[in-house]
């Protein structure tokens, strides 16, 4: 009786040593590891619909800005992601700067440099950056980092800061999103 009690202890200890470690206050605020898993289901979920990977869908490249490259790509759907549907903005960047449009057209895989992409997450995600998970890929789907090793996927504080600019309360610069 005495050992079953001393046990149901440890199991309860156990079981909230485990609930903190995966707290999500326990991450840091992009690139931990519920970001760098979360970001990997979305380059599944992304490649599934056919905006990465091998025999991805192609459009007509076009000039871009600073600081997505010289060519770009960008594609708006819904898709779902572990069981959440969400708007989904994916921007391929080509490069090197200097590149052609027509050079992009005639081999869009060869001249892939990264995939940035903003994924609409659930409400309370990310209530002050309109839900967006952000996340920047090498173009075999591994996630690019910050100079100093931080994955660049979740509230990715580079992305948001600068989007933060754009007009409305979406983040979105290309358009104006319905709240
Ligand atoms: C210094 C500013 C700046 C930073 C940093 C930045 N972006 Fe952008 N982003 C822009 C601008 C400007 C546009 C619109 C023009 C264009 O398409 O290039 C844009 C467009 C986008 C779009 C298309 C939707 C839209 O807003 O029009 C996506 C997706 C995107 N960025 C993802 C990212 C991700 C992910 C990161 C971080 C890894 C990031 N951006 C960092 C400035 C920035």
């Amino acid at each position: 009786m005495q050992t079953g009690r001393i046990a149901a202890a440890l199991g309860l200890g156990a079981m909230l040593a485990a609930g903190f470690a995966f707290a999500q206050d326990d991450q840091p605020a992009f690139g931990g590891e519920a970001d760098t898993a979360y970001a990997e289901a979305l380059w599944n979920a992304l490649r599934d619909a056919g905006y990465a990977g091998d025999g991805a869908i192609q459009m007509k490249p076009y000039e871009g800005t600073e600081p997505h490259g010289a060519i770009l790509q960008t594609f708006w759907a819904e898709i779902e992601v572990e069981g959440a549907r969400g708007m989904l903005i994916v921007k391929r960047n080509f490069g090197p700067a200097g590149i052609s449009v027509e050079d992009v057209s005639n081999d869009p895989d060869g001249n892939l440099d990264s995939v940035t992409v903003m994924f609409q997450r659930e409400e309370g995600y990310a209530p002050d950056s309109a839900n967006w998970f952000w996340a920047k890929y090498l173009p075999d789907g591994s996630l690019d980092q910050t100079p100093d090793g931080m994955a660049l996927a979740g509230r990715t504080a580079g992305c948001i800061a600068c989007h933060a600019s754009a007009a409305g309360d979406d983040f979105v610069f290309s358009m104006d999103m319905q709240p």
